[in-house]
């Protein structure tokens, strides 16, 4: 089974924009529970553009499915952390001014402040998982950390998959299609290998969380964020999440 982790920054930045605190980021938490989410994600950035350090405390205490707290392991976020332990925390390699995350870590280069920082969450019961592109080396340093899981970075698969949309050969359409997720599905298999557990996110949507899911095997969570915020404009927000979990089936 994949659960889907429904990221709610984008409701953190709604609300923001006034200043008051509508859409109330602790109902639609909750909301996406009842709905079928079988967990919450939030990234916390530098500057709190979404949402913020201080939103955090109370959503552990509302969130009955896993809280995943993604972000930089800056002092400041991994203090965050250890003082609210989350069901799982993702260690993201994305600089204070990063717009969203764009690449996994280089865990060969890291690896001794991975391996560090890895101990330091999962000593406090924390189950940390590592944002990776699917390149083998990096798959085999992040095994070495010590941590639980990796999320691949999907971004480049989202990416090709929506250019496979001007292809009207169907021929043609499946092979761009296979040689999107080929990378993901030979690092899947590897992951399984070294006993790493593996999630997915960044620009997962209704048009390509199905084949991501069919051709990932022992896909354990997606993270998604942005294109399930955008979807509930069109189809209400419980739509949205009965959608992606149709996608998940
Ligand atoms: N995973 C990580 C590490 C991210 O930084 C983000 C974006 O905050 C996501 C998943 C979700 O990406 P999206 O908003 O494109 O669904």
């Amino acid at each position: 089974m994949t659960k889907l982790s429904v990221n709610i920054n984008k409701i953190a930045l709604i609300r923001n924009a006034r200043g008051s605190n509508y859409p109330d980021l602790l109902q639609v938490a909750a909301d996406c529970e009842e709905f079928g989410a079988q967990g919450i994600t939030v990234h916390p950035r530098p500057d709190q553009r979404h949402v913020r350090f201080d939103d955090i405390p109370s959503l552990k205490q509302v969130v009955t499915t896993e809280l995943n707290i993604e972000g930089y392991p800056s002092r400041e976020f991994l203090q965050l952390v250890l003082k609210n332990r989350p069901h799982q925390c993702t260690l993201v390699p994305d600089a204070p001014e990063a717009i969203t995350s764009d690449h996994g870590w280089d865990t060969v280069k890291h690896q001794q402040f991975l391996q560090q920082t890895v101990k330091e969450l999962q000593d406090q019961g924390i189950r940390v998982s590592l944002f990776i592109d699917p390149i083998p080396e990096r798959l085999e340093a992040a095994k070495e950390t010590g941590t639980d899981r990796i999320e691949f970075y999907t971004g480049p698969y989202a990416h090709l998959m929506q250019q496979t949309n001007s292809l009207s050969s169907t021929v043609e359409k499946e092979a761009a299609r296979s040689e999107a997720v080929i990378p993901f599905s030979e690092a899947a298999a590897f992951c399984r290998h070294l006993g790493l557990g593996i999630n997915a996110g960044h620009d997962l949507n209704l048009d390509n969380l199905r084949y991501f899911k069919q051709h990932v095997p022992g896909l354990l969570e997606v993270s998604i964020g942005h294109a399930l915020v955008c979807d509930a404009i069109y189809y209400g927000l419980k739509n949205a999440i009965q959608l992606y979990l149709r996608e998940l089936e």
